[in-house]
């Protein structure tokens, strides 16, 4: 039933390269220093961000905690999932909304241990728990095929349901449609402990790549047709995705990469917490909330506490005795796609709503794309797009979401049916082993994954492989297109 991916993981572990300003002892230290006695100041490695920030004002709105009740998750809607573990085998779980904390419902689960829970909306969600996955409808849980025996800390990102990655002990497994397939290659590299990061509760982003964390900050990034780079960051922690680049806290900085790492060290103090949600993360520097578009910090008026912020543009902070949600600007509820979800469907059609009376635009890859119609506040937007991810940017009263989508190829083409016969055929010739001193070996699906972007670049982008002096007559376009599809579509086995 498994399918095997070999992933080789290039560099080992622990010889890896640290981000700027926390422990880079000069590698090469310089022969012959620099005699002049007046130096110009160098820059600082690292941006101050000083004390003196724009304050967000806004008013919370707050419900007291039961006692033993904690924090499940939050949706990306704004939808904060609480729960408490009665010992009767069943856990009362609570969802409240952030747009109307009035809004309550409250359901009971058969379930002890709840490890892991992807919150998609008021009432549904993913849930790893009792070492089983299940998926949440109204209360109602079903159990989710694993791939295999999961550990107690076993984690997950996505919907195990059509697509997600499970790492447990080690092991890697993808959910891709109604199968799992394992990833393998690993070679123990990566740690037992290693838990999935998420953006928005989903795994991939617009950089195709899958990220784990291990306890001790070695950050891997797994991708379709490039191998699993570790990172490691001494003293780090929370690590989190934010579209396409990866935040740390290390030393009470804040460190955005990867490659390079931008540092930021905070006038004010240390920074303690970081969670990020939608366009924004969100910061606890000494003992204040702190938010951060990828450009610049703004502080939220509001005493600090545990932070869940949402991708509909609020956030919940957590104390032990209750739970606040606040919006300093309009929040916008989306409806019709999750983002980091792929399609083979070539349209899109989203629903859009704000909290507050304002216009809501839309921008497709930087493109304007007006709303169709706007109906009882919701805003109507759709459209078609091309192969390959895309970033859905919505807009409203100062607010913003980014919703990516990716368009699968509607052809799935596997490296045994369609790669093959095309290798066999155009280049074998020179490319099998031993064949041509000159070129590279690529007679494996493993080499073909290894050199996939070199093969895109030679084959899809500028034509020039096959050599065109030695092309067989039947190699043609259609080649081409079954070797981009299955580029495009994950490089299928
Ligand atoms: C007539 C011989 C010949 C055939 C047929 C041929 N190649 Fe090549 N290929 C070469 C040679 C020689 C090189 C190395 C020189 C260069 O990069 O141009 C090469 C280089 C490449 C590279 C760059 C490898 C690297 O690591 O830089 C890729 C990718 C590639 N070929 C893909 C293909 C594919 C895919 C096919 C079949 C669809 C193919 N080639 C057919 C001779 C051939």
């Amino acid at each position: 039933m498994l399918a095997l991916l070999l992933v080789g993981a290039t560099g080992c572990p622990g010889v890896v390269a640290p981000p700027p300003g926390i422990t880079d002892p000069d590698p090469d230290p310089d022969p012959d220093p620099d005699p002049d006695p007046d130096p110009m100041p160098k820059p600082d490695p690292w941006i101050t961000v000083e004390a003196g920030l724009t304050s967000l004002t806004t008013t919370a709105t707050c419900v007291d905690l039961d006692p033993g009740e904690r924090v499940l998750d939050v949706s990306p809607e704004g939808h904060l999932w609480l729960a408490i573990t009665s010992t009767v085998e069943a856990a009362t779980v609570r969802v409240v909304d952030g747009w109307s904390v009035q809004n309550v419902s409250t359901f009971r689960l058969p379930a002890t241990h709840i490890q892991v829970v992807r919150a998609w909306t008021a009432s549904t969600a993913s849930m790893l728990a009792d070492g089983q996955l299940f998926s949440v409808v109204e209360g109602d849980r079903t159990v989710v095929t694993a791939p295999g025996p999961l550990a107690a800390d076993a984690t997950f990102c996505g919907d195990p349901t059509s697509a997600a990655f499970v790492h447990s002990a080690g092991a890697v497994y993808q959910r891709e449609g109604d199968a799992w397939i394992e990833w393998t290659g690993f070679d123990d590299a990566l740690a037992a402990d290693a838990t999935l990061l998420s953006r928005d509760n989903e795994c991939a982003g617009i950089d195709d790549g899958v990220w784990f964390s291990t306890k001790d900050l070695e950050l891997w990034r797994l991708q379709p047709a490039s191998f699993s780079r570790p990172m490691a960051i001494e003293s780090g922690h929370d690590p989190a995705l934010l579209g396409d680049r990866t935040l740390v806290l290390a030393d009470g900085a804040l460190f955005v990469g990867p490659e390079p790492w931008t540092e930021y060290r905070f006038e004010a103090g240390d920074a303690t917490a970081l969670a990020t949600a939608g366009a924004y993360a969100w910061l606890v520097v000494d003992g204040e909330v702190l938010r951060f578009d990828g450009e610049d910090f703004v502080k939220l008026d509001a005493a600090a506490g545990v932070l869940f912020p949402h991708a509909s543009g609020g956030l919940w902070l957590a104390s032990d005795a209750e739970v606040c949600h606040f919006a300093p600007d309009a929040m916008l509820r989306v409806e019709g796609a999750r983002s980091g979800t792929q399609s083979l469907e070539p349209d899109f059609a989203l629903r859009v709503k704000p909290s507050r009376d304002v216009a809501v635009t839309l921008a497709v890859d930087e493109t304007d794309v007006p709303a169709t119609r706007v109906e009882d506040g919701w805003f109507v937007f759709g459209g078609a797009l091309s192969l390959g991810w895309h970033e859905l940017v919505l807009e409203a009263g100062g607010t913003q979401r980014t919703v990516a989508l990716k368009r699968e190829p509607a052809v799935i083409r596997t490296f045994e049916t369609d790669i093959r016969p095309i290798y066999q055929e155009h280049c074998a010739g020179c490319h099998a082993d031993g064949a041509n001193p000159a070129a590279p070996t690529i007679d494996s699906y493993e080499a073909w994954v290894s050199r996939a972007e070199k093969i895109r670049a030679r084959v899809v982008q500028f034509g020039d492989m096959p050599p065109s002096q030695s092309r067989s007559p039947t190699w043609g376009e259609d080649q081409v297109t079954v070797i981009e599809q299955w580029l495009g579509g994950g490089v299928r086995p």
